[in-house]
């Protein structure tokens, strides 16, 4: 593969991936006094916050309109995290479902419980380690060497788009070949682009999901193949189809099929939200100038800044939620059946769980932000994503010396009612 062509594509991806970021800038340049105004004076109502700020609301779903509830204290997010019998992540599977099948971000009761624990079981500290020394490590290191050399580049292009794909395509133990890597991004990014179609827009819609659905369609098969192989060939590998293909909860094991559900599923799941997460913590970085070649000077505040990072700019700004009974908060009455737009970027800044929550403070005692979700649909991949963003800052600051926004170029900010990142990341380096 030349250089040309591998540039080519990602600057296509990069393309298609800004359109669909841009779509979800809304209306409102800046949330975060729109945010503090409401926790403040309703922070629960009957209302669709996203769509009054001009983007499609998942938990509006994609049928008859339904009444609509918003809620944006610390407080009350987290307890309805926590209740997932009363709100449950129905909207996903009307959104999503379509494109991805059942995955377990849309499950519940015994059959999410079995998943979680196999997944437990397989995303353990010291598989983790192994695939970070084996195949993450190396890998981050080999394109921020070959980077560095270029002293600037457009960062969301280059390297945050890229590198969380090719992690997923190593943790699955797909062969080392950059024309199946690049065929299995486009179709990640395809399936992608799927999932945020606005409903009420057909025309775009149709054309969003016909593409979302082939790619689906064309992953479906790449990977079936790949399922069926492993367990023909009973690999004993510790790639994650392997461990998944071996699992054995209570006396089940996995089919095939719900296998390759699970594996498409991480493409959105583990790619892009990382490609997002680490864009806001180098984007957050960035502007504050000085604070690069303060981390620089000592790593240990690595793990400090990744953390407030992702408090400070959570990439899902809004989790959806459908009630299954009525329930009553801060004296608001949500009927069964509603659906409930969880305000996490608010709860994040809510003066009631943090401290000065508009500041920015590397040194803030740490306490868990929702950016992960919370309670039993928790992120999985918490753990993996922060090492891989802690690989790739590490790797940054050894080689790129006094990053900096690069002057030339306009640089947005990051931007985004439902999801958060800057559409572009120009930087320069010494
Ligand atoms: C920084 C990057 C990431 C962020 C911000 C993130 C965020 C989230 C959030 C917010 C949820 C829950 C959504 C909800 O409750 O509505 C979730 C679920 C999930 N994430 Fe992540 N994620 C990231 C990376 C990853 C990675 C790398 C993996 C896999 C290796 C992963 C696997 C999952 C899975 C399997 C679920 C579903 C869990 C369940 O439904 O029980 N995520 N993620």
């Amino acid at each position: 593969m030349s250089d040309l062509s591998h540039s080519a594509k990602a600057a296509e991806l990069s393309k298609a991936f800004v359109a669909l970021s841009l779509q979800y800038a809304g209306t409102c340049a800046d949330p975060y006094p729109v945010y503090a105004e409401k926790r403040h004076n309703t922070p629960v109502f009957e209302g669709d916050l996203p769509r009054e700020m001009g983007v499609p609301s998942i938990a509006a779903g994609v049928g008859p309109d339904r009444k609509m509830f918003t809620l944006l204290k610390y407080a009350d997010v987290h307890a309805a995290l926590v209740d997932s019998e009363t709100f449950t992540t129905e909207p996903y599977r009307e959104v999503f479902g379509p494109v991805q099948g059942e995955i377990i971000l849309m499950m519940g009761g015994t059959e999410h419980r079995f998943w979680r624990t196999v997944l437990t079981n397989i995303f353990q500290k010291k598989t983790l380690d192994d695939w970070t020394a084996r195949l993450f490590g190396p890998t981050i290191e080999r394109r921020i060497t070959e980077l560095a050399a270029k002293k600037k580049s457009e960062l969301l292009g280059d390297f945050m788009l890229p590198f969380p794909l090719e992690v997923v395509y190593q943790m699955l133990g797909l062969p080392v070949d950059p024309e199946q890597l690049n065929q299995f991004s486009e179709w990640a990014l395809l399936m992608a682009l799927g999932g945020m179609a606005d409903f009420k827009n057909p025309e775009q819609t149709r054309e969003l999901m016909g593409n979302a659905m082939m790619a689906a369609d064309n992953l479906f098969k790449h990977l079936k193949n790949i399922v069926q192989q492993r367990r023909a060939e009973n690999s004993q590998a510790a790639d994650l189809i392997s461990l998944l293909v071996r699992s054995e909860v209570d006396g089940r094991r996995l089919q095939d099929d719900e296998i390759v559900y699970f594996v498409r599923s991480l493409l959105p799941a583990a790619g892009e939200t990382t490609t997002r997460s680490f864009s806001n913590v180098l984007a957050t970085i960035m502007e504050r100038p000085g604070l690069y070649e303060q981390i620089r000077a000592d790593r240990s505040l690595v793990p400090n800044v990744i953390n407030e990072a992702l408090r400070f700019e959570g990439i899902i700004a809004v989790m959806p939620r459908l009630t299954t009974r009525d329930v009553e908060i801060r004296g608001v009455k949500i009927p069964a059946g509603s659906g409930v737009n969880l305000i996490v970027n608010s709860a994040n800044r809510d003066e009631d769980a943090f401290e000065n929550p508009n500041e920015f403070n590397i040194n803030r005692k740490f306490k868990m932000p929702l950016t992960f979700g919370f309670g039993a649909h928790m992120c999985m991949g918490m753990m993996l994503s922060k090492i891989e963003m802690g690989a790739a800052l590490n790797s940054m600051l050894d080689h790129m010396p006094n990053m900096r926004l690069n002057p030339n170029e306009e640089y947005l900010g990051i931007k985004g009612i439902q999801f958060r990142t800057p559409p572009s990341l120009p930087v320069i380096w010494d």
